[in-house]
């Protein structure tokens, strides 16, 4: 299938062979995923890491869904120029409205908007018949048409909605100007034969299939989003909707790095082109996993910690031999760089700049000064600094910019003989305050000290520890999750002493959950509310 006259603002970047568009949706269904909350300064910083790995297009947000979402997706139209901004709207006036005024400083713009098709949703959630839904598709298609020159229309929970139906609001929705066709397999129910064979369907029975471009949106309920994904590719889509470490609703959307490198490893099977800057693929996913506090679990295929890792001595033999042994890419190619020496307590401020370029990170002054404080620290504690322990460091500095809660000092005292007590220093809103509180161990003591200073309704669900690098100097990198009205918030702290480490995790989950506060998420976000179509 050609790609040729479908899409304009994409068109620019298609080559002789085959090209896939990566459809990056981290700052929109990866947010969606319960405490992956985040701020204006940590979307922006995702967004340009995202324009550095070359997505063709970034779903910044839902403009409709809050203020915090509107303006998100305002000042990444405004700052990242080379991908496709893309706003979310529901099939109503004024989600497209609104979607379109956020996008209006975009280089290039893409309003897409969906409508669920299945008889389970349309019947349960929108309660509106098949009559009122196509009747929805033809008026929101129609009026962002109007307002943008590139429309997505999704048909939400596609895979299960009657293929007639399907083909016939696909027909409608390019016939009223939809420039791309999504079909999310929204609760991750499909298998990759049957996928692929919804993607042929649509080919073989819509008659302007070729006007639009044909997207695949593939949940992981089941484990098999990326499968999906690369199944509807085979079957002739060409745009893949992906996070960063597979972030998103339950359990998360198919894998950008899974998918990027799967097509580029197995370009044999496979042989299409994307544009993705893959050796940015390990900073992208620390950054996202830094800044969400979801961390990436250890045997996750390319991101994760043993990826690249060969322990049994059979594996190790082998691979002194000849890497290809059992290595099918090498870590080089995703941005895993050998665990090195990096720096130590000599060094001075600027090798220390030098060494955060090299690994491309680029802090403003104030947030340079903090790191290299807080590197000196970490290099009179510990023997050996490794390029690990400098982006932990380094990625708290950037989660700890802009919070109204720091952590300012701790001491503990704890040991055989109780009470374990804390004393603690916060600066909250600018202002310092202090306490002493004892508790069950030095962390309860610790987290009773900080919820003595900022008192909340939060429950803490979960407490979890572990080293970044090996050794008994190792930096702790704690997470922990809470939980307040029904919002999950994740926060994550990393330190040599790991009651410090627990200390930075919760106030850095406080912060998060100021910013989820302030978020007003309608009660159901993909319902309408009276409101259907131009
Ligand atoms: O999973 C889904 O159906 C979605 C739509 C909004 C495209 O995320
Ligand atoms: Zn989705």
């Amino acid at each position: 299938m050609s790609t040729d006259s479908k899409n304009e603002s994409v068109k620019e970047t298609d080559t002789k062979r085959e090209r896939v568009y990566i459809f990056d949706t981290t700052l929109r269904d990866g947010e969606q995923s319960p405490g992956a909350s985040m701020n204006l300064p940590e979307k922006l910083r995702i967004a340009e890491m995202l324009e550095t790995l070359g997505v063709d297009i970034i779903e910044a947000g839902f403009p409709i869904a809050s203020n915090g979402d509107f303006e998100a997706v305002r000042e990444i139209a405004k700052l990242v120029r080379k991908p496709v901004i893309c706003g979310l709207a529901r099939a109503g006036t004024k989600d497209i409205l609104r979607a379109a005024e956020a996008l209006k400083d975009a280089e290039r713009k893409r309003i897409h908007t969906f409508i669920s098709t299945s008889p389970v949703h349309m019947k349960h959630k929108l309660q509106m018949t098949s009559e009122q839904v196509m009747e929805a598709v033809i008026g929101s298609v129609t009026q962002a048409r109007n307002l943008v020159d590139d429309v997505e229309w999704s048909p939400e929970d596609a895979t299960r909605t009657d293929h007639d139906f399907l083909c016939a609001t696909v027909e409608a929705a390019i016939k009223c100007g939809a420039t791309t066709i999504n079909i999310p397999d929204t609760v991750g129910y499909c298998i990759p034969t049957e996928y692929a064979d919804l993607i042929k369907m649509l080919i073989n029975r819509v008659p302007n299939i070729d006007q639009a471009i044909l997207s695949v949106h593939c949940h992981n309920d089941l484990g098999l989003g990326v499968a999906n994904s690369l199944a509807g590719i085979a079957a002739g889509a060409r745009q893949v909707e992906c996070t960063i470490n597979g972030l998103g609703e339950r359990a998360g959307n198919a894998a950008m790095e899974e998918v990027v490198m799967a097509i580029k490893t197995r370009n044999d099977m496979m042989p299409y082109d994307v544009g993705i800057e893959t050796t940015a693929i390990a900073k992208a996913s620390k950054l996202v996993s830094g800044i969400t506090g979801f961390a990436v679990q250890y045997n996750k295929a390319i991101v994760g910690k043993n990826a690249f890792a060969h322990e049994s001595g059979i594996h190790q033999d082998g691979m002194l031999k000849n890497n290809e042994t059992y290595e099918i890419m090498t870590p080089e190619s995703v941005g895993v760089s050998e665990t090195t020496l990096v720096l130590g307590k000599l060094s001075g401020r600027h090798a220390f700049r030098a060494k955060l370029e090299e690994m491309g990170y680029q802090l403003g002054a104030n947030a340079l000064d903090d790191a290299f404080k807080r590197f000196k620290d970490l290099a009179d504690k510990k023997r050996e600094v490794f390029d690990a322990d400098i982006v932990a460091l380094v990625d708290d500095e950037i989660i700890s910019e802009n919070e109204r809660i720091r952590l300012v000092s701790l001491r503990v005292i704890s040991g055989t003989e109780g009470p374990q007590e804390a004393t603690l220093t916060l600066e909250i809103d600018g202002e310092e305050k202090t306490t002493t509180s004892s508790g069950d161990g030095p962390v309860d003591a610790t987290f009773n000290a900080i919820k003595a200073l900022f008192p909340t309704k939060a429950r803490l669900e979960l407490y979890q520890v572990h080293a970044v690098t090996k050794g008994t100097d190792a930096q702790a990198e704690v997470s922990v999750r809470m939980e307040e009205d029904g919002k999950i918030v994740l926060g994550r702290g990393a330190e040599t002493d790991t009651l410090v480490a627990s200390a930075r995790a919760y106030v850095n989950a406080l912060n998060h959950l100021l910013v989820k506060r302030e978020r007003t998420v309608p009660p159901a976000m993909d319902v309408l509310e009276g409101d259907i179509g131009a």
